[in-house]
């Protein structure tokens, strides 16, 4: 079983593949970490203006620790990853890896779920579920402030708001594997849901007829 869950940022996707793969015993990968554990590279070594050629490189090779980096999740991160984002050479470089996860599962896990951006589209176009998890920008620009505020970032939910479309309008934008809703993704909208109506709506998906 092969599940992909996609949307824009601060959608809740995260939250909501990590608890189905929980749920039917699945191993996890959220993509997003490689493109974030490729901006804390460069951002590492102070490159806040990368060429494609570094950033690939920066891709080619990223770890484990860059994945655990306490900078992961700052919004500095995000605003690079979506960046290096947009380089083909980043995206190709980073494929194999998301391919080779989903054919062969770590922990003997029999399938994954895996979030992103462009998982329904071009990294797995045969996944047997698809889903693309949205919710108006307000709605996520409330959850990601009380997140950064929750980890003592002081930014204001303006300041949020304006972060988060430009994010979008990048990832959406971009010629490279555009963020799009693939045309047999379910939507959930998840602007006037929590995190539990929104698990129970998936499941109900996933567990229903095949796509
Ligand atoms: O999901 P996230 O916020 O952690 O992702 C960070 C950035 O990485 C996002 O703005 C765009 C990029 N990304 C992508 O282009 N394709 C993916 N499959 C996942 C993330």
């Amino acid at each position: 079983m092969i599940i992909a869950v996609d949307g824009p940022a601060a959608s809740g996707k995260g939250t909501l593949a990590r608890a189905l793969a929980e749920h039917f015993g699945l191993a996890y990968l959220d993509t997003g970490s490689l493109y974030r554990a490729t901006a804390v590279r460069l951002l590492a070594v102070g490159n806040t203006d990368p060429t494609e050629d570094e950033a690939t490189k920066a891709a080619d090779t990223i770890t484990a620790a860059d994945r655990e980096s306490p900078d992961l999740r700052s919004e500095a991160t995000g605003q690079m990853a979506s960046t290096v984002a947009a380089m083909a050479g980043v995206r190709a470089s980073l494929l194999a890896f998301q391919r080779n996860f989903a054919a062969n599962p770590p922990g003997g896990a029999t399938g994954a779920v895996m979030d992103g951006r462009d998982i329904g589209t071009v990294v797995l176009p045969d996944a047997d579920k698809k889903l693309f998890i949205t919710a108006s920008a307000k709605a996520r620009a409330h959850r990601r402030f009380l997140e950064l505020s929750a980890s003592g970032d002081p930014t204001s939910e303006d300041q949020v708001l304006a972060d988060l479309i430009d994010r979008d309008r990048r990832d959406a934008e971009r010629a490279q594997s555009p963020m799009v809703q693939a045309p047999d993704a379910h939507l959930l909208d998840t602007t006037e849901l929590d995190i539990d109506a929104a698990f129970l709506a998936a499941k109900a998906y996933i567990s229903g007829p095949a796509r």
